[in-house]
């Protein structure tokens, strides 16, 4: 997999060299549409595209079988590319598309938001949310090549922006240390090439290891666990949560069982939670009832019908993977959290 920092119209040569002699076809979502001229200008050949309807609830079946037909409709081979340019949703989605049709035709990456600049255009997995659980269906698939252009970002919305830190924080948290101390100093205007390319080290240095997740990749899922939950919980709401607020929450929820547990000091627990309470401040002034949490998480991939699967952090800088604590204890836990919260 090849990785590209900078404007795509300065990598123009590299996009038109990896598609020579290939058909290309493309995904944009709604909001993304806007780049087909930009796009235009900079692929020397014809293409074919598809836009698909924007939003988590789209991230469907129904969405995949649309580019499973658009595909098939334009007798897309499995040498063919698949340009993917929208945010995780579109990313994981077309994806997951691209590498299941034919087997696996081959795709490429452009990410349009910073949440999948920093973390869900890194690593491979793929997928769609099936019956009101998140990525319940998925893949592990590997683009082609990723581009990594923050001029999308000047017409992503602030709400899209500030989402989108969170799995920063996150990176930051679970192994980088300096970037924790460089968000906290709260710059007037966030550096995004710098947290961008932290992120990709941190996270594409832990796959690189354990693309599987059979062990350390499961730092990665600190916040996810609970996370995940209250993303599920939101899904069958009006108006979805966006994924980096659940995720947000999730941190905070599981330094306090981390707390609990006694893996977390309390000093830490404090910055981390003060930290991410100010920053993300009354996109996560919400609560939700422990029964609906605890009834989630346990359909999650990674739990079994007893115990709940952490990953969670010893330090600012360090986490610990395979915390199986057994459900009783999560729900006193969450209780304790909620009342106090
Ligand atoms: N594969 C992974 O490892 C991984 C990791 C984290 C999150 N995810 C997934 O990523 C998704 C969330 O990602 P997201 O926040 O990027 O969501 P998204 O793709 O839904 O994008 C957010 C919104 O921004 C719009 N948008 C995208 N690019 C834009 C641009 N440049 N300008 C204006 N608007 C733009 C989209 O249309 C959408 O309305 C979730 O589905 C989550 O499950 C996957």
């Amino acid at each position: 997999m090849k990785t590209y920092f900078g404007s795509i119209q300065k990598h123009s040569f590299e996009i038109n060299n990896l598609l020579d002699h290939k058909n290309i076809y493309m995904v944009f979502d709604e909001n993304t549409l806007e780049y087909l001229n930009a796009f235009e200008r900079i692929i020397t050949k014809n293409f074919k595209y598809l836009v698909i309807p924007s939003g988590e609830e789209n991230k469907t079946l129904d969405n995949v079988n649309k580019i499973w037909g658009f595909l098939n409709l334009n007798h897309a081979k499995r040498g063919d590319f698949l340009l993917i340019i929208g945010g995780g949703m579109t990313g994981d989605m077309a994806g997951f598309a691209a590498s299941t049709f034919k087997r696996g035709m081959k795709f490429i990456l452009f990410p349009s938001t910073l949440l999948s600049m920093v973390d869900s255009s890194i690593g491979g997995k793929t997928g769609f949310n099936y019956n009101f659980i998140k990525n319940n269906i998925g893949t592990l698939a590997f683009p082609e090549a990723v581009f990594y252009d923050i001029n999308f970002l000047k017409t992503l919305p602030k709400n899209h922006m500030i989402s989108g830190l969170s799995e920063v924080y996150k990176h930051s948290i679970i192994g980088d240390p300096t970037l924790w101390n460089y968000l906290k100093s709260n710059p007037k205007e966030f550096d995004y090439n710098y947290i961008i390319e932290r992120s990709y080290n941190l996270k594409s240095q832990i796959v690189a290891i354990d693309p599987n997740e059979n062990n350390i990749r499961k730092k990665l899922n600190f916040g996810h666990t609970v996370g995940h939950a209250i993303e599920s919980f939101y899904l069958n709401k009006k108006q979805p949560l966006l994924h980096g607020f659940a995720i947000a929450k999730g941190m905070i929820i599981e330094s306090f069982i981390a707390k609990k547990e006694k893996i977390l000091n309390d000093d830490d627990f404090q910055e981390i939670r003060n930290i991410l309470t100010k920053y993300f401040s009354s996109y996560i002034d919400f609560k939700i009832k422990t029964e609906y949490l605890m009834k989630l998480m346990k359909f999650d991939k990674k739990n079994t019908s007893k115990k709940i699967n952490f990953s969670l952090p010893s330090s600012i800088g360090e986490v610990s993977i395979n915390h199986e604590i057994e459900l009783k204890k999560v729900e006193s836990y969450l209780l304790e959290f909620f009342q106090n919260d």
